[in-house]
């Protein structure tokens, strides 16, 4: 029997990127270094020696990228704005000359009749703010509500659907515990500040749009739905700390106001007393939730990982992406349906989701054939239609990424995009998997049925 896959009406298909990972030009226009600027020119921390300083120059090619989503059929374009164009020390004087190209972008995307829809910090902090402590600092929670509403009154009523953070975890986990992204620090007594403060943050910011916007603002979090590697108490156990750690320290205090007590068992001596005051900040309320989903773990005791005693185990005879993710799509149908059911009926948006698999660095031909890229998004979706069969309340999704870009500090070595770049010259290549993702945007995801 053939099952559709038709979406709900009005459901919004999109793709998403990054300032720092596709712009190019980060001091362009009298603006400031952001903490990726100085990370990627730190020598050792970047794959390849490479920077953000031409990525996908599309700080100057914007008019061509936004003809590329033009041709996918995009509703909507997930972008995110570099705090330090618009404020160069972070806060107080705003650059103009950076501001205007995020109004000249949104205009380009309103003309061609995509809706821009911005993330307002996607770990490119300012330089100068990371001097005063970055996010160990309580005044960051300061510092991002009065960036936030420079953005909401030059763009709120051409930019509808605002988010404060993309994926906290990332920059306390990567930026603060482990030290392998910007800013680079090792410290289990900083990461639980820096996340707590980011969720400050966070709500600070969605106070401040309450003052001036008028549409919709939300937080995107990376869900990473976590199983147990056996029914054994130990890996039972194991698994809880870790999806207390990745997935609820940061959606329980924005939406229930609290954190799980997992964090203290994990973090032990390190976790601070937070004031009760703080909790009243960080739940706000959201217009809806962004989720990024790209992967799973399965989980097993091991006293010997710091500091959650547990680690992924690698599952036989599974294909893996060249980040080193399990394809698992089963994950995304759980993950909905999990954030739906610990957090109630939030309208929801996959907020990214895509794979990394080998491209060649030059693309011969039209159209570039990445089968396993191709596999991946239909796996995905037809796991997104199951999630809105079950009830979730699920309004649209983004693809990561639009273009092939500079994956952090893994640079240019790591392919994403709906578009191959060959950064030697720039040149822009449909990949198969964009051709699937139009097809299924022209029939709201009929081509998908089988
Ligand atoms: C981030 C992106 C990143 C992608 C693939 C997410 O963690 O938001 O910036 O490129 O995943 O790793």
């Amino acid at each position: 029997m053939t099952r559709s896959y038709r979406f709900p009406e009005g459901f919004l298909w999109g793709a998403a990127t990054s300032a720092y990972q596709i712009e190019g030009s980060p001091l362009a226009d009298g603006a400031g270094p952001s903490i990726w600027e100085r990370f990627a020119h730190t020598p050792g921390m970047m794959v390849g020696g490479d920077t953000g300083d031409i990525a996908c120059d599309h700080y100057r090619r914007y008019k061509d990228d936004v003809q590329l989503m033009k041709a996918l059929g995009l509703h909507g374009y997930r972008f995110s704005i570099a705090w330090a164009r618009v404020l160069p020390e972070g806060t107080g004087r705003v650059n103009e000359k950076g501001l205007d190209f995020y109004k000249r972008l949104v205009d380009e995307l309103l003309e061609n009749g995509i809706a821009p829809n911005a993330t307002l910090f996607h770990w490119d902090m300012p330089a100068a703010l990371d001097d005063r402590g970055g996010w160990l600092n309580r005044d960051s929670a300061h510092w991002f509500a009065e960036y936030a509403e420079v953005m909401f009154k030059a763009l709120d009523g051409r930019v509808q659907r605002w988010a404060t953070l993309n994926e906290p975890w990332v920059v306390t986990d990567g930026g603060y515990l482990h030290g392998a992204l910007a800013p680079g620090h090792r410290s289990k007594y900083e990461a639980p500040i820096a996340a707590h403060n980011l969720m400050r943050a966070s709500g600070a910011g969605i106070q401040a749009y309450r003052a001036h916007g008028k549409h919709e603002i939300g937080v995107v979090f990376n869900i990473e739905p976590k199983y147990p590697h056996s029914q054994s108490a130990d890996d039972l156990a194991a698994t809880r700390r870790a999806h207390a750690y990745m997935n609820e320290q940061f959606a329980d205090p924005a939406l229930l106001g609290s954190y799980p007590p997992e964090l203290k068992e994990i973090f032990g001596e390190a976790w601070p007393d937070f004031p009760a005051d703080d909790f009243k900040l960080t739940r706000q309320k959201v217009d809806f939730v962004g989720i990024n989903y790209y992967t799973r773990a399965v989980v097993k005791h091991d006293p010997n990982q710091y500091p959650l005693k547990a680690s992924p185990v690698r599952q036989a005879n599974k294909t893996y992406t060249e980040t080193g993710w399990e394809v698992f799509e089963q994950g995304l149908t759980d993950t909905l349906t999990w954030f739906k059911d610990r957090y109630g009926d939030i309208p929801l948006y996959i907020t990214e989701n895509g794979s990394a698999f080998y491209d060649p660095p030059v693309a011969e031909g039209e159209v570039l054939d990445d089968p396993l890229r191709t596999g991946y998004l239909r796996k995905h979706l037809r796991a997104l239609h199951k999630a809105i069969e079950a009830g979730v309340n699920l309004k649209g999704y983004y693809a990561w990424s639009l273009l092939d870009n500079l994956e952090w500090s893994l640079g240019f070595s790591k392919r994403f995009g709906l578009y191959h770049v060959d950064f030697a010259t720039q040149k822009r290549t449909p990949k198969a998997t964009a051709k699937l993702y139009a097809r299924v945007i022209e029939s709201n995801g009929a081509v998908l049925d089988d």
